[in-house]
């Protein structure tokens, strides 16, 4: 049995340039990635099994087309390796932005590639990851990185370990594929130096969708030691930076609402 972590994924920048002819968006985002996240457990078995516990396994009920077993089957086509069985906890919110369903696809590449003694950044890995999703790629690198294109061409750069973050949900899931639509088509810049002086383009789409990301905004950038607060990927999820571990566990108290989901974290 190998057990993977399924790290959330924050996007700490997020600079949309140009609507490209295929439908996606050129994009200039710092990912980053923090110690909460989903658990994944891979052992090799005589059928595909596959099964989803923990506090948010109900929002994939139902899911035949999940990422994890499609990670399995490509997996299985290029590598061989005969059938596993899965089992994914899951403990982040789903569609909200900090790349639940990538994380897991890209947990579940790990478990396999470390199962059959594929390195890590063989091509064919990669290339996998490409085909399942944009943040996928990113997810299987799991480090701090400037991404590119749709966010797959991989620049890794220094990160801020430790940094205390708290991530907060309102408890609303909004569709990738719609923020991107909404998004107004100015291209407002690249990221500069110093992306945390930077933006994430898709907040105004998605608060025209899910005005309550605003209220989110506004709570966590309140606090008291926080030096960022910004919304992550495509929304709904929010995180925020802290100076101290008891700045953010102070906030986490202070930005608690009925049916809203939040997490005390640190970078990676
Ligand atoms: O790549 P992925 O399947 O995760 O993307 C989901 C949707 O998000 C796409 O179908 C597209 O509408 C939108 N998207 C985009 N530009 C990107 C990434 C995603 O328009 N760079």
């Amino acid at each position: 049995m190998l057990t993977e972590i399924a790290r959330a994924k924050l996007n700490l920048a997020l600079h949309v340039r140009a609507r490209r002819p295929d439908g996606y968006h050129e994009l200039e985002t710092l990912f980053a990635f923090v110690e909460q996240g989903d658990v994944l457990r891979l052992a090799p078995a005589d059928t595909p099994r596959f099964r989803v516990t923990g506090p948010f396994a109900a929002a994939l009920a139902g899911e035949g087309d999940n990422l994890v077993t499609r990670a399995a089957a490509r997996f299985a086509e290029s590598f061989g390796g005969g059938a596993h069985a899965i089992e994914l906890e899951k403990h982040l919110p789903v569609a909200s932005g900090i790349g639940g369903g990538s994380a897991d696809a890209a947990a579940a590449l790990r478990a396999l590639a470390r199962l059959h003694i594929v390195p890590l950044d063989d091509p064919g890995l990669f290339a996998i990851a490409d085909a399942l999703g944009s943040d996928v790629p990113a997810c299987l690198l799991g480090k701090t990185a400037i991404g590119k294109g749709r966010g797959e061409q991989l620049q890794p750069v220094t990160g801020m370990p430790g940094t205390p973050v708290l991530l907060v949900n309102p408890g609303v899931a909004v569709s990738t594929a719609e923020v991107f639509r909404r998004w107004d088509g100015v291209d407002r810049g690249p990221l500069g130096g110093d992306p945390l002086a930077g933006r994430n383009d898709l907040e105004a789409p998605a608060l025209a969708i899910a005005p309550v990301i605003g209220e989110v905004l506004a709570a966590l950038a309140a606090q008291p030691g926080v030096t960022l607060a910004r919304m992550s990927g495509s929304g709904a999820t929010c995180f925020a930076l802290f100076e101290t571990v008891e700045a953010c566990a102070a906030a986490a108290v202070a930005v608690a609402r009925p049916g809203w989901w939040s997490a005390e974290t640190r970078l990676v």
